[in-house]
C-alpha cells in the first residue's frame, strides 16, 4: 500500500525520491515530499508517478525530508490528497487509518482549523500544531497518539525542531537506518537497502527522531531518548532490483527453485520450543495467495482453512490446544493480523508463515517460521507461494502426516523450460478462462485464477472438473479458454470428462499434467515433470507464467497492477 521513505542526511533530496522509487511496487497514484529548506517546510506533490514528481521537485538542496507514495482509501486520487499534509508547524506523512478522523476534525474545524483535503490523514497534521504549541515536539506528538485510533505510521517534519525527523507508529511498519552520517526511515526495507544495512524496526508506540548524527527513541511515558541496537539486514540492493530482467515478476517466478530448496531444507527439524505436537487441531488462516496455501497446508496437516477476514476465534472455539498458523508473506495483511490477534486472544497457539522477518505478524506469534523467498517486489505472489507450501509440507511432516521428501529444486527446475506452450495460448484474447481441477489441483487453480485476475485482467471461473457439468457450462463457447490442472491420477478420468465436455462446446482446452492422455487431448498441453510429492509447487508455475505473458501481451505491467497493493494495510 502507501509507502513513505526519508532522510536526515546532507543533500538528500535525490536520494528521497530514488528510495521512493524502491517503493513503488506497493501501488500508488499519488506521490509527495516534504522538505525544511531556510527553517521553512516545503511540500511539492502529484497525482502520478514518481519520475513526474521528480521534475516538479527539481534540484533543490536540503538535509531533512519526508516522502511518501499515496494508495488512496480514504478520499479520492488528488494532488490535493496526496502526502504530505502540512499545517502551521508541521507535515506529516501517514500509512494506516485513523478511524476516529471525522470526529477528531469536527472537533479541529470547531477550533478554526482549515482542511484542504479529504484524507483521514490530515488530522495528524492539525493534532500536532494543536499539541505542540509550546514549543516542544515530543509533547505534541504524545497529545496526538493520545487521540488518534486506528493504525499508523508518521513521519513529521517540525519547524521549531529542524534537525530531526519525528517518526511514530502504532500497527504499521517503520524502519529506521543508520549510516556514516546519516539517519533515514521507511515503511519497508527494501527501500533502504541502497543507502545501509543497518536497521531497526519501530516497535509499537514508540517515537524516533532521527538526525544525522543523533537517531533517539522513546518509549512511553519516557522523557528521556534512548538509544537502539541496529541489526544487519541481509537484503542486497541486487535482491531488490530488477538486474537485466524486464520485470521482478519474471525474476522472481525463475527464482522459484532456488527459494522454495533454501526453505525446505531450512526446516529439516522443528525449531525449539516447537509445541505443534500438543494441539489437538489446525486452523490455517490468510488472504489472497497466502490463503490458496492455507487450503493446501490445510490438506496437508489434517487442518482446516479459513480466509483472514472471516476468521471468529470465539465461534471456532479456539482454545490452547488449537494451533492457528497464519500466513502472510508481508506480515503486515491487516486482516491476517486482526485473526492473529483475535486467534491470540482465545489462547490459540500461533504460529507465524512469513516472508518478512520483525513483522508486525512475526511479534504477535508464539513460533515463527521464516519463508527464506528473499524480497518479493512483484505484486504478484509468487515465489512467496512456493516457500510457503515448503513450510506447510514441513509441518505436516512434523506432525506426522507427511514423510520428508527430496527438496523440491529438481521439479521446479524442470517446470520452469516447459510452460513456453502455454506463451501462444497467451497471444489470444479470451472473454473468458475457466480452470478445471480436482482435489488438491482445485487449490492451483484457485490461485492460478487469481493470478490472472490481478495481472492480466482477464476472468476467470474456477470449477471443480465434476462441477462444470452442473450449471458452468452455460458460459463456455468458442471463446472461452479452458485451462485444466492434473497432477493426480485418481483425478485422470474425472477430468477427461470434463475436458470432453468443455470440447464439445468449441473451448480452446490447455493442460496442465505430466499424463500423456491428458495432454494428447488438450490443444496445448504443458507436460508436468515427475512432482515427486510437489505436485502443487510444480503445477502452479506454468499458471503464473501464463499470467505475466497475458498481461506482457497486453502491454500491462505486471508488477504494478491496477487496484493491487503489495501489503493490504487496511481492513
Ligand atoms: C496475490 C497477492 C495477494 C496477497 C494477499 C496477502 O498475488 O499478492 O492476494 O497474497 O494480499 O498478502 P500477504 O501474504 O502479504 O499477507
Amino acid at each position: 500500500m502507501c509507502g513513505i521513505v526519508g532522510f536526515a542526511k546532507s543533500d538528500c533530496l535525490k536520494d528521497t525520491l530514488d528510495a521512493l522509487q524502491l517503493l513503488e511496487y506497493r501501488g500508488y497514484d499519488s506521490a509527495g515530499v516534504a522538505y525544511l529548506g531556510n527553517g521553512e517546510i516545503v511540500v511539492v506533490k502529484r497525482k502520478g508517478s514518481i519520475e513526474g514528481l521528480r521534475r516538479k521537485v527539481g534540484r533543490k538542496k536540503t538535509d531533512l525530508t519526508i516522502a511518501h507514495t499515496r494508495w488512496a482509501t480514504h478520499g479520492k486520487v488528488s494532488t490535493v490528497n496526496a502526502h504530505p499534509h502540512a499545517y502551521g508547524d508541521w507535515a506529516i506523512v501517514h500509512n494506516g487509518i485513523v478511524t476516529n478522523y471525522a470526529s477528531l476534525r469536527a472537533d479541529l474545524e470547531r477550533r478554526g482549523h482549515v482542511f484542504r483535503s479529504t484524507t483521514d490523514s490530515e488530522v495528524i497534521a492539525h493534532l500536532l500544531q494543536e499539541g505542540g504549541k509550546k514549543g516542544d515536539a515530543l509533547a505534541a506528538i504524545r497529545y496526538t497518539m493520545g487521540r488518534i485510533e486506528g493504525s499508523y505510521a508518521v513521519a513529521a517534519l517540525c519547524r521549531y525542531s529542524p534537525n530531526r525527523v519525528y517518526l511514530f507508529k502504532k500497527g504499521n511498519p517503520l524502519v529506521v537506518g543508520k549510516g556514516e552520517g546519516f539517519g533515514c526511515f521507511a515503511s519497508d526495507t527494501p527501500a533502504l537497502v541502497a543507502y545501509t544495512h543497518r536497521v531497526y524496526k519501530m516497535q509499537d508506540g514508540e517515537i524516533a527522531a532521527v538526525g544525522k548524527r543523533e537517531i533517539l527513541f522513546w518509549r512511553e511515558g519516557e522523557t528521556e531518548g534512548g538509544r537502539r541496537t541496529f541489526g544487519t539486514t541481509s537484503l542486497t540492493l541486487s535482491n531488490v532490483t530488477k538486474g537485466d530482467y524486464a520485470t521482478y515478476m519474471q525474476k522472481e517466478i525463475d527464482e522459484i527453485p532456488s527459494t522454495a530448496d533454501r526453505t525446505y531444507r531450512a526446516y529439516e527439524t522443528p525449531p525449539m520450543g516447537w509445541k505443534g505436537a500438543e494441539m489437538e487441531r489446525w486452523i490455517l488462516v490468510g488472504c489472497g495467495t497466502a490463503y490458496h496455501a492455507a487450503l493446501l497446508g490445510a490438506s496437508l496437516c489434517k487442518g482446516e482453512a479459513i480466509v483472514a477476514s472471516e476468521f471468529d476465534a470465539d465461534a471456532m472455539q479456539v482454545d490452547d490446544k488449537t494451533g492457528v498458523i497464519a500466513i502472510s508473506q508481508s506480515g503486515e495483511t491487516a486482516d491476517t493480523l486482526k485473526a492473529a490477534l483475535d486467534a491470540k486472544s482465545k489462547g490459540g497457539y500461533l504460529v507465524a508463515v512469513t516472508n518478512v522477518p520483525g513483522s508486525s505478524l512475526t511479534h504477535l506469534a508464539d513460533e515463527v517460521l521464516l519463508t527464506l523467498s528473499g524480497a518479493e517486489i512483484g505484486v504478484a505472489a509468487t515465489k512467496s507461494y512456493t516457500t510457503q507450501l515448503a513450510i506447510l509440507a514441513r509441518i505436516a511432516e512434523w506432525l506426522g502426516y507427511r514423510k520428508p521428501t527430496p527438496s523440491p529444486l529438481v521439479p521446479l527446475t524442470s517446470v520452469l523450460s516447459s510452460s513456453a506452450t502455454l506463451a501462444e495460448v497467451a497471444k489470444r484474447r479470451w472473454s473468458t478462462i475457466f480452470l478445471l481441477g480436482k482435489g488438491r489441483d482445485y487449490v492451483t487453480c484457485l490461485e492460478g485464477g487469481l493470478k490472472l485476475k490481478e495481472i492480466a485482467y482477464l476472468h476467470c471461473e474456477v470449477c471443480y472438473a465434476g462441477e462444470i457439468k452442473h450449471g458452468p457450462l452455460a458460459l463456455v463457447t468458442r471463446k472461452t479458454l479452458v485451462v485444466v490442472v492434473c497432477t493426480d491420477e485418481e483425478a485422470l478420468q474425472a477430468d477427461l470428462c470434463a475436458l470432453s465436455e468443455v470440447r464439445s462446446r468449441d473451448a480452446t482446452v490447455a493442460v496442465i499434467s505430466p499424463y500423456d492422455e491428458l495432454c494428447r487431448a488438450g490443444d496445448h498441453a504443458v507436460r508436468l515433470p515427475d512432482g515427486k510429492g510437489w505436485e502443487q509447487a510444480v503445477g502452479i508455475v506454468p499458471l503464473q507464467q501464463l499470467a505475466l505473458w497475458s498481461a506482457l501481451y497486453k502491454e500491462l505491467d505486471p508488477d504494478r497492477p491496477r487496484n493491487l497493493a503489495k501489503s493490504v494495510t487496511v481492513k
